[in-house]
C-alpha cells in the first residue's frame, strides 16, 4: 500500500470515529417549573440558582394563554416573571454558557386544552400567537417555542400551530418542540406528520404508575415488570413508549426519554409487602416544597426521609424506597445513568427532566449540588465518580 493511501485510510477511519462520537452526543432538556423561585427556605431556585452548564436547553415553564385573548402569550406569573426578573436571569445564564439553548414552554398540564384549539382554528388568533411568541424571544434572547397542549385530540390542529410558528422560526435558526402524553395513541396526534414539523418531541415518559390504581408502582421504569400484564408491559414504560412512538413514524433523533425528578408516593397496606405490584390504600401526604398529593420532589425524598431504605429494581431499573409505612417509585443517580445508557443505545436525542428544581439543587441531602443533573452528566461524558 502506498503511503498515501494509507493516510487517506486513517482520515477515513478518524472522521468515521468522530461522526460516531458526534452521533452519541446526548442533549439535556432540562424543564425548569418557574414557581419553584417562591418555594420556602432552600428549596427555592431562582433563575440564577440554575447551572447552565449541566443543561443544553432550559425550558422555561410556562408561558400561558389568556382564555379572553386574541391568541398573544402572557406571562403565568407577571410579578415573579417580570418584577423580580426571573425570565431576565434565565436568559443571563447565556453569559456563561453562550452555546446554552433557552425555550419557552407555552401552557402545561394546567392550562385549559380548549384555548389552545381556539387559537389553531382561528386565523388571526394565530397570527397574533406566531407574533407574540417571536416578541417574547426577541425580547429575552430566547430559542424557541415549546407547546405543551395536554392535549389535543385533533391532529391537524397541533400541525397547524406547529407549521405556523414553524415558517417564522426556522429562517432564523429558532426552535419548534412540543411535549407529548408517553401514549401515542392517547391524545390524537399524527405522530408523522409531527416527525416532518416539530425539531424535537419530549416524551412525558414518566407517571406510568400512581396511587389510583391501589398498587405500589413505578413513576418511571424503563422496562417492564413481569407481575404486570402483557398490555401493561408494551404501554407502561419508558422503552414501551419511545418504540410506540418510533412504531408510528417519530424517529429517534427527533425524540426525548422524558425522566421525572420526583418520585409517586403511596400508602402501604402492609409494610412486609413492599414490592411493585404490592397493595396501597392511597397516595402519601404532600410535601412542604412541592405541595402535590401522591408525588414527592427528590429533595423532599432525599431530606425528609433519610431513615428510609432505598432498594433496586432490577427488572424495571428504578429504586424504590420505604420509610414506614411511606413507598415511592423514584429515580436516582444510577437509575439515570441506566436511561443515559439506553438514550445512547438507542440514538435517542436526549433525556428531558421535568423538572430540574426539584433535584438537589444546594447539596442538602450531604451530596454535591445537583446530584442528580450531575450523574446524567457525568454518564453522558463517561465518567464514573
Ligand atoms: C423494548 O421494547 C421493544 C419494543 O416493544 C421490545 O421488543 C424489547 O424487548 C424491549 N426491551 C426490553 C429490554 O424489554
Amino acid at each position: 500500500m502506498k503511503s498515501s493511501s494509507i493516510i487517506f485510510l486513517f482520515v477515513v477511519i478518524f472522521s468515521c470515529g468522530f461522526l460516531l462520537r458526534q452521533s452519541e452526543a446526548v442533549n439535556v432538556y432540562c424543564y425548569y417549573a418557574s414557581w419553584a423561585a417562591e418555594r420556602p427556605d432552600h428549596a427555592k431556585v431562582s433563575g440564577d440558582d440554575l447551572d447552565p452548564n449541566l443543561c443544553t436547553h432550559i425550558f422555561y415553564a410556562f408561558l400561558s394563554l389568556n382564555p379572553e385573548d386574541d391568541g398573544k402569550l402572557s406571562y403565568l406569573d407577571e410579578e415573579l416573571d417580570v418584577k423580580l426578573g426571573n425570565i431576565q436571569k434565565v436568559s443571563d445564564l447565556k453569559k456563561i454558557n453562550p452555546n446554552l439553548k433557552l425555550l419557552f414552554s407555552v401552557g402545561g398540564a394546567s392550562a385549559a386544552p380548549y384555548v389552545f384549539a381556539a387559537i389553531a382554528a382561528d386565523e388571526t388568533k394565530l397570527a397574533n400567537f406566531v407574533k407574540s411568541s417571536e416578541e417574547f424571544l426577541d425580547k429575552y434572547n430566547f430559542d424557541g417555542i415549546d407547546i405543551d397542549w395536554e392535549y389535543p385530540y385533533d391532529k391537524p390542529l397541533l400541525l397547524k400551530m406547529a407549521q405556523a410558528l414553524k415558517d417564522r422560526f426556522q429562517p432564523k435558526g429558532r426552535l419548534v418542540t412540543t411535549a407529548v402524553a408517553y401514549n401515542p395513541e392517547d391524545a390524537g396526534y399524527d405522530v408523522k406528520g409531527m416527525n416532518e414539523v416539530f425539531d424535537l418531541i419530549n416524551v412525558m415518559s414518566y407517571d406510568f404508575h400512581g396511587a389510583y390504581a391501589g398498587k405500589l408502582g413505578q413513576n418511571a421504569p424503563l422496562y417492564g415488570s413481569s407481575s404486570e400484564s402483557s398490555w401493561q408491559q408494551t404501554v407502561l414504560n419508558c422503552n414501551a413508549s419511545l418504540w410506540n412512538w418510533r412504531n408510528k413514524g417519530a424517529v429517534p433523533e427527533k425524540l426525548s426519554l422524558g425522566a421525572g425528578f420526583y418520585g409517586h408516593t403511596f400508602k402501604m397496606v402492609d409494610v412486609s409487602q413492599n414490592s411493585p405490584g404490592d397493595a396501597a390504600s392511597g397516595p402519601w401526604d404532600k410535601g412542604p416544597y412541592t405541595d402535590n398529593m401522591g408525588t414527592l420532589g427528590y429533595l423532599e425524598l432525599c431530606e425528609l426521609h433519610k431513615s428510609g431504605t432505598t432498594r433496586w429494581d432490577d427488572e424495571q431499573k428504578v429504586p424504590y424506597m420505604t420509610d414506614g409505612n411511606m413507598w415511592a417509585g423514584f429515580d436516582n443517580e444510577k437509575s439515570l445513568r441506566e436511561k443515559i445508557k439506553y438514550i445512547k443505545q438507542e440514538g435517542i436525542s436526549g433525556i428531558m427532566i421535568w423538572s430540574i428544581e426539584t433535584d438537589d439543587v444546594k447539596g442538602i441531602c450531604g451530596g454535591r449540588k445537583w446530584p442528580l443533573l450531575n450523574a446524567i452528566n457525568d454518564e453522558i461524558k463517561n465518567k464514573n465518580i
